[in-house]
């Protein structure tokens, strides 16, 4: 490390390049994807759409859109060495650590990076996007011990998802909710996983080596695993009249709540706040779910605890609430990850793309903390 360098602590404030595709407003809690507010998309928008704004930079014309979902549909098929890969998996494995080999072995007949080909980078990229939900639901259905489930070339992406989990076309309301879910987790500017995107196609690694590695960082409880483990902390807690005692034991012996917290926000995540208005509308339908009303007390003994500490910018985040809106989507709670990366999946290609117009590879400096000058010492010397 040189005198000149600076020296951050898990890169927090560090600028590692520019992009144009998404901005996390942090201190208002406002999100961007190229200039769009979020809520702005998750009203109007489709994955799809939102999809195509990401890896090309303008909203499709009508025809654009037509022939990028007319792809998106007919890339959906797994190749036999995934289909192999899923179905000899362990039962037991976690679906995360399965999708991530599954994707790598898309790499098996990927061919060399051309960084200056990029409709042909792109049309690779719509091939992980659509292959990556297949791949998601299969896993799903494989551990449930279920019979896999062919994609549907006349079902949008968050329909034939859906029907891929289930084996039933899903209501207009759910697959309408979970395409705004998918709008919702689609880019957030340089996050770990997209970081790790980054990272490994800075050194012109293949674009599903470099997916992979960005499916390794999401499946860690402090990125994407949160959603999983919120539910994992609602059961744990079990009944809505244990919740605010509960937070208050935690904050006391500073355990971290999961789906609290966000390095850039200070505020409420925007995210959140579309989940918790579409989780809201499924529980009045049906009158009351526990789940819900658990983490509904959460939320508030936590805003509520923290807002008498210096730790007021502590807020909800994504995750707090997409997981019990999937758990009344009846997905299984291990499934909620992989959900995360069938949407954020878009991103990650897209800033992959991004990059390779203007490629260096990503080499940070590190502030040597080791002995200067020692000796090696032969086995019989040592104590
Ligand atoms: C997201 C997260 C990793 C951000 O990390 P960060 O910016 O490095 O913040 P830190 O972990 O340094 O937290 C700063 C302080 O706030 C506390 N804190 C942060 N998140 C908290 C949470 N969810 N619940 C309780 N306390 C929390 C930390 O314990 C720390 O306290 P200390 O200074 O007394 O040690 C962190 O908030 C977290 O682990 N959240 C829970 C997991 C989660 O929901 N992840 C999804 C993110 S989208």
């Amino acid at each position: 490390m040189s005198d000149s360098s600076v020296f951050s602590k898990g890169l927090a404030g560090i600028v590692a390049d520019a992009t144009s595709i998404s901005q996390v407003q942090g201190e208002v809690g406002r999100l961007i994807y190229r200039g769009i507010s979020i809520e702005e998309l998750a009203n109007q928008s489709t994955f799809e759409e939102c999809s195509f704004f990401s890896l090309y930079g303008h909203l499709p014309s009508k025809s654009e859109l037509n022939q990028f979902t007319l792809e998106m549909k007919t890339q959906r098929n797994l190749p036999k060495q995934a289909l192999s890969i899923i179905e000899n998996a362990p039962r037991t494995a976690h679906p995360m650590a399965i999708l991530q080999a599954v994707v790598a072995s898309l790499g098996f007949d990927e061919g060399c990076v051309n960084l200056k080909n990029e409709q042909g980078n792109i049309h690779k990229a719509i091939q992980l996007i659509s292959k990556l939900a297949t791949a998601v639901a299969s896993i799903s259905r494989e551990r449930r011990g279920l019979a896999l489930i062919a994609p549907r070339p006349d079902l949008s992406h968050a329909e034939n998802f859906l029907y891929m989990m289930h084996g039933q076309i899903p209501s207009k309301e759910d697959s309408r909710m979970f395409d705004i879910a998918l709008i919702l987790h689609l880019d957030h500017d340089f996050n770990a996983s997209t970081f790790s995107a980054r990272v490994v196609a800075s050194t012109e690694a293949k674009l599903s080596l470099s997916i992979s590695a960005a499916i390794g960082a999401l499946s860690g409880p402090l990125h994407g695993g949160a959603n999983e483990k919120v539910l994992e902390m609602a059961d744990s807690i079990g009944e809505p009249e244990k919740a605010e005692q509960w937070v208050r034991n935690a904050l006391t012996s500073k355990t971290k709540v999961m789906g609290f917290g966000h390095r850039v926000y200070r505020t409420m995540d925007p995210r959140a706040k579309v989940l918790r208005g579409m989780l809201e509308s499924i529980v009045e339908q049906k009158g009351h779910d526990k789940t819900y009303e658990i983490l509904r007390i959460v939320h508030d003994t936590m805003i509520e605890e923290l807002s008498k500490t210096s730790k007021d910018y502590i807020w909800p985040n994504v995750d707090f609430w997409s997981g019990a809106m999937y758990r009344l989507m009846k997905i299984d709670s291990i499934d909620f990850t992989p959900i995360f990366a069938v949407a954020r999946v878009s991103g990650w290609c897209s800033h992959i793309i991004e990059m390779w117009r203007d490629n260096k590879i990503y080499r940070p400096a590190a502030q040597y903390v080791g002995p200067e000058d020692a000796s090696y010492i032969p086995m019989e010397k040592r104590s």
